[in-house]
């Protein structure tokens, strides 16, 4: 390190990152890479009550199989999850090479648990922004709040993805970066900045891309951004630590990682990238499966597969194998564990039930499943689990061929209402004649969402009906909250995945000639 560098460093700051947070997360001793782990989370053994579930909840009999099933509690890391481990390696080097001081921000695009992480500088007085689609549990919210972090929440229908080109939608881009820029205005950043990049950021917020938007956000503001999904010390904190902690701790046990396998979700793909790395590095061969929610269900904290391809460590090359799991199925399980007293969180309950399917299959008996984060925040959902019928999520194919059992089809949106175009153009791609579509305004579907109960035309609509009726809105998303609003309430109706954008007929349109925006307020 230069006499320069070294003068740039806020060594106070890095005092005390290294005292309060550095010193309580997983990290090799010394820095040294092949070295001594310290703070190790618990890899423990759970076979005895995985089998238990298997047989009481999924009524399989494995009990005699020589199965073996760790978990690997990273649930029990400072902030709850695993994100800690790849946030406080970005943020040591950050400090200690002079590109994050005391009274700088921090920005950046989060699904949650790396947000939730940020919180550890918040408390060493640092101002910490996130970038978060609204699809967040409420407990994340709360929990993102607790840790003084800013929320951006962008109230778009859809998640942090980037490259969905093609579909760029001006009037979506226009109207969110007029919500991000009163947002940012509101926490105390200056709107001429804003103002001076709208063209680039409409163009970033047209693609969706919310990884980008956060980068962009903070060069123009002086900020730093972590940047998960492109830096590489987020997979290089599980390769050179997570790991090689696994590894020590199944020899210390007896056991060899090499005859293991493990299952991880993905949400950058640090994890799954990193321990592919190790395994291949250290025993030459492919040792991480690795399990996505099918598309269209949210499962908190991590992506669909669709999701995952195009970021940069989405790599299936490097996997053992690549699963889409039905969440509504691993839901009993979840219940199971956590009523067990294991502290698990959605994500560790798909792999849990996925390693249940790879048993059934025959493919392997030595498992590790990593457990990224705990209940706390999911605890609302928990609740409902085995109480609610949850909507049906079908495709257009799905409608159009049984078209005849739906009696309603009734759009939802906050922003957007369709134009005459784009009711002609439902009721074609779904073979429903178009006195059958409802159209309520911003404000109902406003009032629906909320939950504070059903406005009178979506409840008349819904008991008139003589079959069934299907919730449509732009891209499937405000359609399938409207449904689950509804379910709660002992309302059982279907939402038609990919909204009116994903139709094929729409590909060939301009969005502007099948949606305007809603001005019914
Ligand atoms: C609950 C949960 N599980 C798993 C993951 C996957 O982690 P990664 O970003 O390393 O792919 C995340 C990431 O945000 C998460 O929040």
């Amino acid at each position: 390190m230069d006499q320069n560098q070294n003068n740039n460093i806020d060594k106070e700051l890095l005092e005390r990152f290294e005292s309060e947070i550095w010193n309580k997360v997983p990290h090799l001793e010394n820095n040294q890479e092949g070295g001594k782990i310290v703070n190790a989370t618990p890899l423990v053994d759970i076979t005895a009550d995985f089998k238990e579930c298997a047989k009481k909840i999924y009524n399989l009999d494995i009990s005699d199989s020589e199965l073996q099933v760790y978990g690997k509690l990273d649930s029990t890391l400072l902030t709850g999850s695993i994100k800690v481990r790849p946030a406080a390696n970005i943020i040591h080097e950050a400090i200690s090479t002079g590109k994050i001081k005391s009274g700088q921000t921090v920005i950046e695009a989060t699904s949650g648990n790396f947000g939730i992480a940020l919180g550890m500088l918040s408390k060493l007085g640092l101002q910490v922004v996130t970038i978060v689609s609204r699809k967040l549990q409420e407990g994340v919210f709360h929990e993102l709040r607790n840790m003084g972090i800013k929320i951006m929440d962008l109230e778009m229908d859809i998640c942090p993805a980037p490259g969905m080109e093609g579909k760029k939608d001006e009037l979506v881009a226009k109207a969110t970066a007029a919500n991000v820029r009163s947002q940012l205005t509101q926490l105390g950043f200056d709107p001429s900045i804003f103002d001076n990049s709208i063209t680039e950021i409409e163009a970033l917020l047209g693609k969706q891309d919310i990884i980008n938007l956060a980068k962009l956000l903070s060069k123009k503001y002086n900020c730093f951004c972590p940047e998960q999904y492109d830096n590489d010390l987020n997979v290089n904190a599980h390769r050179t630590i997570t790991g090689a902690e696994i590894d020590q701790q199944l020899q210390e046990d007896g056991n060899s990682l090499d005859e293991f396998n493990i299952l991880c979700t993905f949400g950058t793909g640090g994890t799954s990238g990193g321990l592919s790395r190790y395994i291949s590095e250290k025993y030459n061969k492919k040792g991480v499966h690795v399990i996505f929610p099918p598309g269209g269900q949210d499962v908190a904290g991590i992506r669909t597969h669709n999701n995952a391809d195009g970021l940069k460590y989405y790599q299936p090359e490097k996997y053992a194998g690549e699963y889409e799991v039905d969440f509504e199925k691993a839901k009993p399980l979840l219940k199971f564990f956590v009523e067990k007293g294991h502290d698990i969180g959605e994500s560790s309950a798909l792999e849990l039930y996925a390693t249940l399917q790879l048993v059934g299959a025959n493919k392997g008996n030595k498992f590790v499943v990593m457990i990224c984060d705990g209940i706390e925040k999911y605890r609302k959902n928990l609740e409902k689990i085995g109480k609610i019928q949850p909507p049906g999520q079908v495709s257009q194919e799905e409608v159009a061929s049984n078209s005849s059992d739906y009696d309603k089809v009734i759009w939802i949106h906050t922003q957007y209402t369709p134009q005459e175009g784009g009711i002609e153009l439902l009721a074609k791609s779904l073979g429903i004649d178009k006195s059958k579509i409802v159209i309520p305004n911003a404000r109902t579907a406003q009032q629906l969402l909320s939950g504070q109960g059903i406005p009178d035309e979506i409840n008349n609509s819904i008991q008139e009906s003589n079959g069934k009726s299907l919730m449509v809105c732009m891209a499937g998303r405000t359609s399938l909250m409207a449904a689950n609003v509804l379910a709660e309430k002992g309302i059982v109706t279907d939402s038609l995945i990919g909204g009116i954008t994903e139709l094929p007929e729409a590909r060939n349109s301009q969005l502007s000639e099948l949606v305007k925006q809603a001005s019914q307020f």
